[in-house]
């Protein structure tokens, strides 16, 4: 459910017409509902009812600080793969005891910035890793909490670009391994081991895979609790998917996942963590954009919009479906035409949709890009010395821009060009 409705034959955010925001901040721009937000934030939450929980959202998502503080306000702890993520999180007010840090290259300078700044705990994903981290957390004088990412070698069924569960992908330790890389964990002093983390991958439209995966991180539990370790932490990742396109997809419910992890884990007195971004933010935000212009081809129509792949690459890099839908309601009946709908970009791949059914729309209409509020604004970049487009953050029937555009003055002048030129 989002918030992301027609009314009055407009298209608003919660009780703000996108129209209103497009005439005062220009286009292409993203949007965010916070009822949407948090709504999704609650739902993951009481899925996990019954059961001591922390829902870390996994900030790379969309990682505006408003949408950080948004969430946190909600009692959620964050998700973060990066120094930079590190800190944006804890200047949104995150505090460090809610901050789990995944990510399969760490850097010692990012765990010298985690460890000093405070951390819930490392999920470890290799034993150099280890290595670094025990000698880091030795010179700043603390003991590291980790836990140690298993790769379960479990198929995600979801695209090649976005699954991680395999044995052939880069994550995690094989779990085959996993009892020798704990102990080496435990003889490390300046370790604490209190768990096992698993992520299998993103946009997963089946619990099979996952109900496999977490049976193994269950037996693995009881084995390296034999082993002597102490297990009381279990990280089950992200990646539950959601309905891109709404006329016929119907991913899992919140629900049914909550049910799968009692179900597979519950009976061995863990704290749980997951660590969802798609599920809250993806349908919390739109991407607006206007049509510059129709252009006529060889037997098909081009919508040629001001927002391109810099700003939404999802389509060119995954072949993504969005909902792409008029900000304007169609009149009932009004009989649908074929569009290729494109971006100004200077390459082919610049394409959003192939005939794509969309009722007749001409320039300076705007359509709303759906389900872009996750892995939207955050993959965006300054392809063809196009500005990074705003962010907006709905609540209620207020508004406000949460990362203004920048200008081209400030763009061209971050180069800087050699004494020798
Ligand atoms: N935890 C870890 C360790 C992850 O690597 C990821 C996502 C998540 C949690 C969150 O997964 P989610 O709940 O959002 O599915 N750019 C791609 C998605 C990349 C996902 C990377 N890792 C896309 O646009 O589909």
């Amino acid at each position: 459910m989002d918030h992301f409705l027609y009314r009055d034959g407009a298209l608003h955010a919660e009780d703000v017409p996108l129209a209103q925001i497009a005439a005062e901040v220009g286009t292409p721009f993203y949007v965010y509902s916070t009822a949407t937000l948090l709504r999704h934030f609650e739902v993951l939450d009481e899925a996990l009812n019954g059961m001591d929980h922390l829902v870390c959202y996994a900030m790379k998502a969309a990682s505006n600080q408003a949408i950080l503080k948004t969430l946190a306000q909600a009692g959620a702890g964050m998700d973060v793969v990066s120094g930079g993520e590190y800190l944006r999180a804890k200047a949104a007010g995150v505090p460090g005891d809610k901050i789990v840090f995944s990510g399969v290259g760490k850097t010692a300078d990012e765990i010298h910035m985690a460890l000093t700044g405070g951390i819930r705990q490392f999920n470890v994903e290799s034993e150099p890793e280890m290595e670094v981290l025990n000698r880091v957390a030795g010179e700043v004088g603390v003991i590291a909490p980790i836990t140690i990412r298993v790769n379960p070698d479990v198929d995600a069924k979801t695209h090649a670009k976005i699954a991680t569960g395999k044995s052939e992908n880069k994550f995690g330790i094989p779990i085959a391994r996993a009892r020798e890389v704990y102990a080496m964990a435990a003889a490390m002093a300046n370790l604490e081991v209190i768990g096992i983390d698993v992520h299998i991958g993103s946009q997963l439209t089946d619990l099979a895979p996952f109900e496999l995966a977490y049976q193994k991180v269950a037996e693995l539990t009881e084995t390296l609790r034999a082993d002597g370790h102490t297990i009381r932490r279990l990280d089950l990742g992200g990646g539950l998917g959601i309905p891109y396109a709404r006329s016929n997809e119907a991913p899992p419910l919140p629900k049914d996942y909550g049910d799968l992890i009692k179900r597979t884990v519950g009976h061995l007195g863990c704290e749980i963590e997951i660590e969802p971004g798609r599920l809250i933010a993806g349908n919390s935000g739109c991407m607006v954009s206007e049509v510059i212009y129709v252009k006529s081809g060889e037997g098909r129509d081009f919508l040629i919009l001001d927002g391109a792949m810099n700003d939404l690459i999802r389509p060119a890099m995954y072949e993504a479906h969005h909902d792409i839908v008029p900000v304007i309601e169609p009149a009932p009946g009004v009989e649908q035409v074929p569009y290729d709908i494109v971006g100004p970009v200077c390459e082919s791949g610049d394409t959003f949709a192939k005939q794509r059914m969309m009722p007749p729309l001409a320039a300076k209409d705007l359509v709303a890009f759906r389900s872009t509020g996750a892995y939207g604004a955050v993959m965006s970049s300054e392809y063809n010395t196009r500005p990074l487009i705003p962010e907006v953050l709905v609540k209620g029937d207020q508004y406000a821009v949460i990362r203004r555009r920048p200008t081209f003055d400030e763009m061209i002048n971050r180069d800087s060009i050699p004494e020798w030129l």
